[in-house]
């Protein structure tokens, strides 16, 4: 089954409650947070995560474009996120793996994410103990930019390597995704979708979801 994940980094922060009720029939909510160092951008941070959990059950995705995240892995887990993904370009392989312990340690699902440049084979240390891989289709740091098509083969061979050692795993995709790149995505293997732009700039969010579970 296909899950939709809509960021919302193209919400109204100003009506954020509004916005998270007004993509209710999706099956998660992607927060993403950026510190200005890891990406160009900076967007929102714990207590923020920490108010949307006041107002909402849904299942909060946080998607962490930050540097070092094992500081923060403690911090985001209290704040009441369920799941969290770092990624595997913001520190040293042992520290990834310190930020994923400490993920299982507080009892929410574990995800790593790869930039563009990444290979695939990147995750082969982390995949048995991972809830989820999260391929980035555009460089990471801003809302609406244009699906990458050559990221269609990393999620092929992410595929590959989730089906041989962990096939519970889920794979995210993140960055251009609208009812046309959703089907290119799937057909690699995809089967969580990450849309900012086209779910929160559709006249019609309800229909917009439902359009992209293909
Ligand atoms: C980009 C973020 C994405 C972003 C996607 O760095 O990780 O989650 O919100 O936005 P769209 O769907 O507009 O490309
Ligand atoms: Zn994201």
């Amino acid at each position: 089954m296909i899950k939709i994940a809509p960021s919302i980094l193209s919400a109204d922060f100003c009506n954020l409650e509004r916005d998270i009720h007004r993509i209710r029939t999706a099956d998660m909510v992607h927060v993403d947070v950026m510190d200005g160092a890891f990406v160009p951008n900076i967007t929102i941070g714990v207590p923020v995560v920490k108010s949307i959990r006041k107002h909402t059950d849904m299942f909060l995705d946080v998607h962490l474009m930050i540097e070092k995240p094992v500081r923060y892995i403690d911090a985001f887990c209290n704040a009441g996120a369920d799941l969290l993904s770092v990624h595997l370009e913001a520190d040293h392989p042992t520290r990834i793996a310190e930020a994923l312990k400490a993920m299982e340690a507080n009892g929410v699902k574990k995800a790593v994410a790869l930039r563009p440049i990444t290979s695939a084979q990147a995750v082969l240390p982390y995949i048995e103990q991972l809830d989820m891989v999260l391929v980035m289709t555009v460089e990471p740091g801003f809302g609406g930019q244009a699906f990458m098509t050559h990221q269609l083969e990393t999620i092929r061979q992410v595929r590959e390597i989730i089906n041989k050692y962990n096939p519970a795993c889920d794979l995210e995709v993140d960055g251009g995704i609208n009812p046309e790149t959703a089907k290119q995505v799937v057909a690699a293997g995809a089967n969580v979708l990450v849309a900012g732009s086209s779910v929160y700039g559709a006249p019609d969010i309800e229909l917009a979801i439902e359009t992209l579970r293909v």
